[in-house]
Formats: C-alpha cells, structure tokens, sequence
C-alpha cells in the first residue's frame, strides 16, 4: 500500500500541555546527541491524541527534536501504525487477519466491518465514528481472532460479539477489553487444568482488561492527563519529589566506590579497550577543546542565506538557531575547527550533533558546489 499524506491536513498542531510535559520527558531518556530516538514515542502521542498523524504533527515533533522534516516524514511512513489519514471519531478499529486469527474467523469479523462501518479499510463510515482496517498479528494468537480497537485488545471474538461491541461503541459505551468468551486470558478454553490454585480469589478480570477499565482510555483521545507524569530522573530538588541525589544509583554504579566522570565506577567500568590509543591525528573530543567563537555575521552576505537544512541533522529550528548566532553560508561552517566547534556546540541544545553528523565535511562539500 502506498503510505502518503492525505491531501487534506490541518493547519496547525499542539500538543496539548499535559502531551507536551510528556514528550519534553521522554526526550530527557536519551543521552546528548540522541533525543532522536525519541520520535517513535512522540510521533505515537500525536496519533493518540488527535486520531491521525497529521503533516503538522509530524513536523511539530521534528522541531522539537531539531530534525529535518523530511527524517521524521521517513519514519511516520514507513510504520504502518501510523494512521496518515483522518480515522473515526470514536474508534479505528485493527482486525487481525493472520494465521491463527484467519482460521478462527476473522474473515467473519472484517465482514462485520464491511457492513457495519465501511465496504474498503481506511474509509470512514457514514456516521463518522469508525474505521477499520485488516492488519498482520497482533501478538495475541491464543486468544483469535482479535481486534485491537483504540488501546486495548477485544478477544476471542465473533461475528456477533464484534458487531455488539462497535454498537455499543457508537452509543458512547466502552465494552469491557479482553476475552469475549468468558475465558479470564489464554488459559485453556475448557477451564485450568493446572495450577489451579490461581483461580482462588483473583479479579474477575486480568490485569490488561482491569487497567484498561481503571484508567478508562480504550477509546479516549489521549490529552495526557489519564495517568500521572513519572520522569523522576528529571526531577528537580525543591519541587517535593526526590532529587538527584536521593535517587537510586545506576545498576552500574559500585557501591562504595568512587565514580568517575561517566558515573561508572572503576570497579565496575568494562575492561579496557584493545583500541589502539588516540594518536595526533585523531579528532580531539570537543569536551577537552577551548571554546573559540567562530567568524559571525550580523546578517547574510548579498547572495542571500545559503539553505543550511541541505546538511543532514540540521532541520528547520536548527537553522534559524544558526542564522541567529550568526552562521548563514556554508563557507561559514566549512571553516570551522575544533574550537569553533566547541563554541557552537556548547551553544545547541543537543550536544554533539556536528561531529556526529560531520556537518563542517558537509558544509564544504556544499561550499565548492557553489
Ligand atoms: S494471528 Fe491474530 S493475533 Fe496472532
């Protein structure tokens, strides 16, 4: 299927500010130099909270990861749970359509679909309240045939059970997740045969579907509120909550023993490198350099500003942020050494970025082109 953005998009996207307070959090996991890797996460909040990855959202996220628009475009189509179109206001329905679920009945179930929301996946139905679309295994074979429909996993399921559930959905009720046949998960179907003793006193419902009750977000457009916020490792001493000192040391850390500057204790720090040690020739960390503030402009030479996002790692913010510190050609970073690189580094949010992304080989590259 060719994954593209629906020629309809909104103008504009914002996080709401529990979502935004929530994806700052998950960028501070990661470490300098990294934060990319915290797009699959922020692209996911997005689609949860407004139904769809729009073209907004995808560049919002960019920016906030000072990517280039077009890194995080490659990562919103290439994994299919990303929904690039607009889906119902009440659910998108996922009916697995593998192996286990195939000779259980889901050709039964994306029938239902067919008639009760939409004749092809990906089309809304009439009332605007559901999508649906026939995806590969969901992970829950011992429960086929399934559908995951907004967070949870609706199981063991039938044409009738299914077609009940989405009316019930539409009359703004949320059936309960999990086994539809009064199996408590993927214990076998006639009762256990086995530890038995785990039937005595247990919850009427498994843990999966008793969460997804408590929290009550099967269905919910995600704003961030539905559970707490939890980053202690960002936590600030003063605001109530455990401070960096008070929190428990890495794993990696000996206990009793000094750490060094990475935090690794030397008992603890894995053996020695049988790499050969740095010789005059290699680049010098840009910690150990002195900061030199490199040549700076007050504005662009009269050609006009060189377009900067043409090197790789350096998106739109990131731009703007080397236009305002001074840096609008290539020639400009192009003569950067390692002190110039020390004062620009130390002036970006994410360390790192121009040794990692070799932005002064790029730059002139870019500069001979002209
Ligand atoms: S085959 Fe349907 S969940 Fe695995």
């Amino acid at each position: 299927m060719l994954r593209r953005l629906h020629p309809e998009q909104p103008d504009s996207f914002a996080f709401t500010s529990d979502n935004q307070a929530w994806a700052e959090a998950q960028i501070t996991k990661y470490p300098e130099g990294r934060q990319a890797s915290a797009i699959i996460p922020l692209l996911w909040r997005a689609q949860e909270q407004e139904g769809w990855l729009t073209r907004p959202a995808i560049e919002h996220v960019a920016d906030m990861l000072d990517l280039a628009h077009i890194r995080a475009l490659e990562v919103a189509t290439f994994y299919f749970m990303f929904q690039l179109a607009p889906v119902g206001a009440v659910a998108h329905i996922q009916i697995c359509g593998t192996l286990s679920c195939m000779i259980c009945g889901a050709e039964d179930l994306v029938a239902v679909a067919k008639e009760k929301i939409a004749a092809k996946p990906h089309q809304i139905s009439a009332d605007g309240k559901f999508s649906w679309e026939e995806v590969e295994c969901l992970g829950a074979c011992s429960n086929a045939p399934m559908a995951q429909i907004g967070k949870d996993y609706y199981e063991d399921l039938t044409a009738e059970s299914f077609a009940g559930i989405i009316d019930a959905m539409a009359r703004g009720e949320v059936p309960t997740p999990g086994p539809q046949n009064g199996r408590y998960a993927s214990e076998p179907a006639g009762g256990l045969t086995s530890l038995t003793d785990h039937e005595a006193g247990r919850d009427d419902l498994n843990i999966s579907a008793r969460m997804a009750m408590d929290i009550g977000d099967t269905i919910k457009r995600i704003d961030g509120t539905e559970v707490p916020l939890l980053a202690p490792w960002g936590r600030q001493s003063g605001d109530g909550l455990p401070a960096e000192a008070e929190r428990p040391a890495p794993a990696n850390r000996a206990k009793g023993k000094p750490a060094d500057t990475t935090g690794v204790a030397k008992a603890e720090a894995p053996a020695k490198s049988k790499a050969k040690p740095p010789s005059k020739a290699d680049p010098v960390p840009t910690a150990e350099v002195e900061e030199q503030a490199p040549e700076l402009l007050t504005a662009a030479r009269d050609g006009g500003a060189d377009d900067l996002k043409r090197i790789s790692g350096v998106g739109p913010k990131l731009e703007g942020v080397l236009n305002d510190l001074g840096f609008y050609h290539f020639d400009q970073i192009a003569a950067w050494g390692p002190a110039e690189i020390a004062w620009v580094d130390a002036r970006l949010k994410f360390k790192g970025r121009i040794e990692r992304d070799d932005w002064v080989s790029q730059a002139a590259a870019f500069a001979v082109e002209g």
